[in-house]
C-alpha cells in the first residue's frame, strides 16, 4: 500500500519550482501574522493602546462648588454637570434634556445662573460654582426652599432643584417684582408636573420679603 501523496508534493516537480520563492514568502508571512494575531499579544496590545488614550486624554482640574474647592479627574469634554453628577456625587442638580432645553441642571456660577448641561467643567475652574446642595446653610433651608414646601412648589420634584436655583437668580437679578416677570424670566425652567402658579407664589413670596441673596 503506497502513502497517498500530499496534495503539495503531488504538486511539487522534483527541482526547483518556478514559484518556489512565492511559497516560501507566503509560508514566512503566515508565520508572523499568526504570531502577529496570536490572542495573548493582541488583548495586550489592545490593553495598552486603550490605557494610553485614557492617560493622555484625562487631565486634573480643579473645581470650587459649594465653597470646598474639589480635584477631579476628568476629560476636557466632560461638562460641568456630568463633572458634578458622576464626579463629585452630587447629584441633586439633574438631567433633563443634556441640550439646554429643560433647566433641571440650572446652578449658579460667580452668581449667574448656567444650564450646567451647556458648559464644561474645565472652563469653569477658578470660578464659584453653587448647587443645590449648597443652598440651605445646614440644616437651615433657604427661605426660596421653605417657600416651595409652604406653596407646594413642586410634584414628583425632579424640575425642582433647576427651579430652586433659577428663583434664587431671578430674586436677585430684580425679575421677581411682578408675576409676569417671574414667568417670562423663569420660562427657562419646566415642569413636566404643572406646578407653576405654586412656584411663582413661592417666588414672588421671597421676593416680597426683600431677599436679595
Ligand atoms: Fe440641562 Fe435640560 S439638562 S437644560
Ligand atoms: Fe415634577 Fe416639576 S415637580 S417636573
Amino acid at each position: 500500500m503506497t502513502d497517498n501523496p500530499t496534495p503539495d508534493s503531488a504538486a511539487l516537480p522534483d527541482g526547483p519550482a518556478p514559484d518556489d520563492g512565492r511559497r516560501s514568502f507566503i509560508k514566512q508571512a503566515s508565520g508572523f501574522l499568526g504570531l502577529a494575531l496570536a490572542p495573548p499579544l493582541l488583548g495586550q496590545a489592545e490593553r495598552l493602546t486603550a490605557t494610553s488614550k485614557k492617560v493622555a486624554g484625562v487631565s486634573e482640574m480643579r473645581l470650587k462648588v459649594n465653597g470646598t474647592v474639589r480635584t477631579i479627574q476628568a476629560e476636557p469634554r466632560v461638562t460641568l454637570l456630568d463633572a458634578l453628577r458622576e464626579n463629585l456625587d452630587l447629584t441633586g442638580s439633574k438631567k433633563g434634556c443634556d441640550h439646554g432645553q429643560c433647566g433641571a441642571c440650572t446652578v449658579l456660577v460667580d452668581g449667574r445662573r448656567i444650564n450646567s448641561c451647556l458648559t464644561l467643567a474645565v472652563m469653569n475652574q477658578g470660578k464659584e460654582i453653587t448647587t443645590i446642595e449648597g443652598l440651605a446653610q445646614g440644616e437651615e433651608l433657604h427661605p426660596l426652599q421653605a417657600a416651595f414646601i409652604q406653596h407646594d412648589g413642586f410634584q414628583c420634584g425632579y424640575c425642582t432643584p433647576g427651579q430652586l436655583m433659577s428663583g434664587v437668580a431671578c430674586i436677585k437679578e430684580g425679575h421677581a417684582t411682578t408675576d409676569g416677570d417671574v414667568r417670562e424670566w423663569m420660562s427657562g425652567n419646566l415642569c413636566r408636573c404643572g406646578a407653576y402658579p405654586n412656584i411663582v407664589a413661592a417666588i414672588r413670596q421671597v421676593e416680597k420679603s426683600g431677599l436679595k441673596s
